[in-house]
């Protein structure tokens, strides 16, 4: 049986008669044009390192991009550089999540609730909101150990002694015996910037079925995550010439969405995201399946000022929250 990646090699050679096409190009060229995201992804693992180099130097060309976002030790360096960089945009995106929260918990007890944050990446969220609400107990997850391990060195403190931090895949929270002391247990669920590693709608539907798995049925749930209200509002991003956010857009025969790609290659260019785009809908579809509510985006105006930004940052982000395509949001769905 052929696989994937042969069957691509031969379409391409049928079609590439020209001598001084580069076949590497070619073959490359037709994976990424033709197939959908999720054989995409089959193909490209199956490839050998040297290939795997190639392709990149090609894809760099065409600025279309592989899911390569990697938090190994290097990763959440530069991570955290970003973070910095971006200031305006984490600090004012955690800003708003915190300011949501505090609407939302107004004539509720958080020294009575536990907080599970999800993806917790190097455990900022944790540390901030157990600083600011004093929940009961915080359990933080996340899948790469290099993050866990500095959560941990960052959450030493006294003040953090209700903080667990776990090394665990968020998608399997259901599928784990060892989670089944912490099933419906969760008052409050962070998730910033998590949902769009979904490759596919099968992967986004087990995301939010693990996470709900662990939620009491009145919970709360936030985060922040890469969708749009209309599919075909990805064609022209109108933040693809913002240089100081370095957002590009993939090409039209991308576009779908099915793990439709948006690339953004911003700070350093060995960092690079590539965010699984899904709209507005099918997070709610998948939300209310899994008895998690109606998910609500953010309207531009909700959007306060980061605490630790300055004028012209707070600008920055004013301008990318109100932009009419800003496929960037913060999510809110009150279970109750
Ligand atoms: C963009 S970072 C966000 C980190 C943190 N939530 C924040 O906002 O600072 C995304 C994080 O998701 C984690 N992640 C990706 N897939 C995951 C999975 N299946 N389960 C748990 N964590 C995952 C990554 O390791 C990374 O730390």
């Amino acid at each position: 049986m052929y696989s994937l990646l042969d069957k691509q090699k031969r379409i391409v050679s049928k079609r590439t008669t020209t001598a001084n096409v580069d076949r590497h190009e070619a073959v490359y060229a037709g994976i990424s044009d033709k197939l959908s995201s999720s054989e995409w992804q089959q193909v490209y693992d199956e490839l050998d390192a040297d290939s795997k180099d190639k392709l990149f130097a090609i894809l760099d060309k065409r600025r279309i991009a592989v899911n390569e976002t990697d938090y190994g030790q290097d990763g959440v360096e530069d991570y955290a550089k970003l973070q910095k960089e971006l200031n305006y945009f984490y600090d004012g995106f955690k800003s708003t999540i915190i300011h949501q929260l505090s609407l939302c918990l107004k004539d509720k007890n958080p020294a009575k609730m536990r907080l599970l944050d999800v993806a917790c990446g190097d455990g900022n969220y944790s540390r901030t909101l157990a600083e600011q609400f004093g929940f009961s107990k915080i359990y933080a997850f996340d899948i790469s150990e290099h993050q866990i391990k500095k959560a941990r060195a960052l959450s030493s403190s006294a003040a953090f002694d209700d903080v667990t931090f776990r090394c665990v895949d968020a998608s399997t929270f259901h599928k784990d015996e060892s989670f089944e002391s912490l099933k419906g247990s969760f008052d409050v669920a962070v998730i910033p910037w998590f949902f769009s590693y979904a490759t596919d709608k099968t992967q986004l539907a087990q995301y939010v079925e693990s996470i709900a798995y662990m939620l009491k049925p009145n919970a709360l749930i936030i985060g922040a995550t890469v969708s749009i209200s209309d599919v075909d509002k990805l064609r022209t991003g109108v933040l693809l010439n913002d240089r100081k956010f370095c957002i590009e857009f993939p090409s039209a025969e991308n576009v779908r969405e099915d793990g439709g790609k948006w690339v953004h290659l911003v700070g350093s260019k060995k960092f690079r995201f590539v965010e699984y785009v899904y709209t507005h809908q099918t997070y709610s579809k998948l939300f209310n399946t899994f008895g998690c509510g109606n998910v609500r985006f953010l309207g531009g105006k909700e959007y306060v000022d980061g605490k630790h930004c300055d004028k012209k940052e707070n600008q920055l982000l004013q301008r990318l929250v109100s932009a009419k395509e800003n496929p960037l949001h913060i999510f809110v769905s009150d279970m109750n």
